[in-house]
């Protein structure tokens, strides 16, 4: 069975499956998510989707078809990259990686466990940064033939697996492949900003960011912008405190964001019918939770995220990315107003992958046609 016809059958069936005891939910589309990964790789679609012209973005020299691509940990070892750019999509980006590679989480005998909240459009995993590591997925990154122009990136973190300067050193020494490898733009996965003292210019992350201007930044031997991605659970307050360090050491963007672990906020979002699966999952996992619970979120920190670049005026051109919750051309009008340069998505992704298949760019970006965002409105916050 193709990937396209499974993944709409599967659709139907969720909101039914997901009735079932917790635990096996979870063990069912553990296996399940990884066997329809498996097939999502033997299925390229034959025809190129062009997007119109006037969907185009350029930020830092780079041409985006669109203002929208997968975000990181979709096809964490280089996975089908002819796919998205057939598809459409504003960009591919592979990742995240990490130096050595990693078998990922195993909990109670389920594997890498993902469970979705098809009622609530959100999703939890705990997958532990399962990746075959820098080394092979540079060299991966390598041999993608371009396919329409569609701009390469990659996710980057140090591994969970070192400490110290050792994992610093690994972390740099792994961005150095994919810069080699002719990635386009590069994207560190900082999620926990890590922050709860309120100065986030003394801490650890302040640290990493330090030592990448040093060691990367700084070196770097052409045009390749690095971007961070934080948490959506990221306070607002901390915002001027995060840009103010990235703008001070060079990085060229910023993106919000990754998954969230505050669990009673996001559950106030989660469709009753499917807390006790939520609670399940969340006590015995743990993991970020992802999709719809988070649009306000991300709207919120990536949109003051732009008001304060464009109050602060870095020297560097510096863009926002969102991500969390994007499902409709609608939110990427909000993002468009909100200054937001590009978007990302994951759970929604997969949801509009389940209705359309590999039209799943071309359906999105069609509605725009109607509902183009008028570009002088701006939200403010
Ligand atoms: C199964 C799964 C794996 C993920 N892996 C990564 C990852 O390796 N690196 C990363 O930065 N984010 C990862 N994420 C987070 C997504 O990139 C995204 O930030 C988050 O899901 C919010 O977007 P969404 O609401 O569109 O899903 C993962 C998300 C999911 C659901």
């Amino acid at each position: 069975m193709k990937a396209t016809t499974l993944a709409n059958w599967e659709s139907k069936l969720r909101p039914l499956v997901t009735k079932l005891p917790p635990q096996s939910v979870v063990s069912k589309y553990s296996s399940g998510r990884l066997d329809f990964l498996a097939k999502l790789k033997q299925d390229v679609p034959s025809e190129t989707y062009f997007p119109s012209e006037d969907l185009s973005k350029e930020h830092w020299g780079i041409r985006f078809r669109t203002p929208i691509m997968n975000s990181a940990g979709m096809f964490k070892n280089g996975e089908c990259y002819k796919m998205i750019a057939r598809q459409g999509a504003g960009a591919y980006l592979g990742g995240t990686g990490t130096w050595n590679q990693r078998k990922g989480n195993e909990k109670d005998g389920i594997y890498l466990p993902f469970v979705p909240y098809p009622n609530s459009h959100s999703a939890s995993n705990w997958l532990g940064l399962p990746n075959d590591g820098d080394e092979v997925n540079s060299q991966r990154a390598q041999k993608l033939e371009r396919i329409a122009d569609t701009p390469i990136g990659w996710s980057i973190m140090g591994s969970p697996d070192f400490q110290g300067e050792e994992k610093l050193r690994y972390l740099v020494q792994g961005m150095r492949l994919y810069e080699q490898a002719g990635v386009d733009f590069l994207e560190i996965n900082e999620s926990c900003p890590n922050t709860a003292h309120g100065r986030p210019q003394d801490d650890d992350m302040a640290n990493r960011l330090r030592y990448v201007k040093k060691h990367f930044l700084d070196q770097r031997t052409r045009r390749l912008p690095v971007i961070v991605k934080f948490s959506n659970d990221t306070e607002v307050e901390q915002l001027p405190a995060l840009l103010d360090i990235l703008f001070e050491l060079g990085y060229d963007g910023v993106n919000f964001g990754n998954t969230s672990t505050a669990y009673d906020r996001r559950k106030e979002k989660i469709e009753p019918n499917e807390r006790k699966l939520f609670d399940f999952y969340t006590h015995t996992f743990g993991g970020g939770v992802s999709g719809r619970p988070l649009r306000e979120s991300s709207l919120e920190l990536a949109g003051r995220a732009f008001e304060y670049v464009r109050a602060g005026s870095p020297s560097q051109e510096f863009h926002v990315i969102r991500t969390g919750g994007i499902e409709t051309w609608s939110d990427i009008q909000d993002s468009e107003r909100a200054g937001i340069s590009l978007n990302q998505w994951y759970t929604g992704y997969f949801e509009n992958f389940a209705k359309n298949g590999h039209n799943v760019y071309r359906q999105l970006l069609e509605n725009s046609k109607q509902k183009r965002a008028p570009s002088h409105h701006r939200v403010t916050f």
